[in-house]
């Protein structure tokens, strides 16, 4: 079996690499490296590696005749709300042209997958008060980044019904763990969080802090990937996180105890187009035999080990 992992030298696409690998499988990756870096996976050696961008039409088209991939897993992305505000036609090439593209030259060529995911963003929900957020929950999506997430959930899953294509959507929930790049404003807050407090740099608090996220160790995403390709579903949405609500004054609180060590934060003004509660209910991905393996405190304290 062959996998293909679109941002497979990413923060998650690696760990998911590096597990596709253990599983036996034959594994290429594409990566720009924007935000990736090769040394994030651990197998290299046993990984076919294509530095490319997945914007590039001509290129994905011919990879996918020439590898004919059972599973794509569609990593590749300009993860930042933020980072779409700034720059929302770049982003949108990415978070969805590239995953259009890509979907139409499979349906075009017919060609034989067993399984294609998309990652979506929990981003989608926006603010609306129904929490946690259930699959079916209504949607708010308040950024381009959003947007793109979630209409092309909808490509992905209308053309997995259309054409009967064996497509799949993940929601994650806000992801953290060793091999996330902190070098960019734009970066997930757990890896800016764990920069500062390794070298002692100021940090930025957007807000008040009382924003909430469910945060969920990369270990626990990668098991419910697998979990998702093995159970071959189709034509579904499942929300990948850890279940439980924390507010950022208490993420700081508890990496500070964790660390040992105390953080100087700077107050700003609140990000725009920023969810302010988010929690998910994981009862679905439950159902497919998903257990949270890493509380908040045992997963920053594994991060912090390796910082
Ligand atoms: C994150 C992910 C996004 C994912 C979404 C799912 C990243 C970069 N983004 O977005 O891909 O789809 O979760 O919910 O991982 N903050 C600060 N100071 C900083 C950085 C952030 O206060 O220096 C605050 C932000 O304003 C925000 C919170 O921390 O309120 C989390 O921010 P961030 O890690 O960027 O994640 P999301 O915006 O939730």
């Amino acid at each position: 079996m062959k996998a293909l992992v679109t941002g497979g030298a990413g923060f998650i696409g690696s760990h998911l690499v590096d597990h596709l690998v253990s599983e036996g499988l034959d594994v290429v990756v594409v990566d720009n490296l924007s935000m990736g870096d090769l040394h994030n996976i651990k197998h290299q050696d046993e990984v076919t590696i294509y530095v490319e961008d997945v914007r590039n039409e001509k290129f994905m088209q011919q990879l996918l005749q020439e590898e004919q991939p059972d599973y794509i897993y569609f990593l590749a992305a300009v993860a930042s709300v933020a980072d779409s505000i700034e720059r929302p036609a770049e982003t949108h090439s990415v978070n969805q042209t590239a995953v259009f593209n890509m979907l139409e030259y499979i349906r075009k060529t017919n060609l034989p997958i067993k399984q294609f995911l998309f990652t979506s963003s929990a981003a989608v929900y926006g603010n609306l008060p129904e929490l946690p957020k259930k699959e079916d929950s209504r949607v708010d999506p308040l950024s381009p980044y959003a947007i793109d997430k979630y209409a092309t959930e909808r490509f992905v899953l209308a053309y997995g019904e259309l054409y009967d294509l064996p497509t799949v959507c993940v929601r994650f929930f806000n992801v953290y763990g060793p091999g996330q790049n902190p070098s960019s404003p734009y970066s997930g807050v757990l890896s800016i969080l764990t920069d500062c407090l390794n070298n002692k740099k100021p940090f930025t608090l957007y807000g008040d802090g009382s924003q909430t996220r469910d945060f969920v160790y990369v270990e626990d995403v990668i098991q419910a990937l697998w979990l998702i390709t093995k159970s071959d579903t189709e034509h579904e949405v499942f929300n990948i996180a850890n279940g439980n609500e924390a507010s950022l004054n208490t993420i700081i609180e508890t990496y500070e105890k964790v660390a040992g060590t105390s953080l100087q934060v700077k107050m700003a003004p609140g990000r725009k187009g920023e969810v302010k509660r988010s929690v998910a209910n994981i009862g679905k991905l439950i159902k497919l035999g998903y257990t949270t393996k890493w509380s908040l405190e045992a997963g920053l304290s594994k991060y912090w080990e390796g910082a």
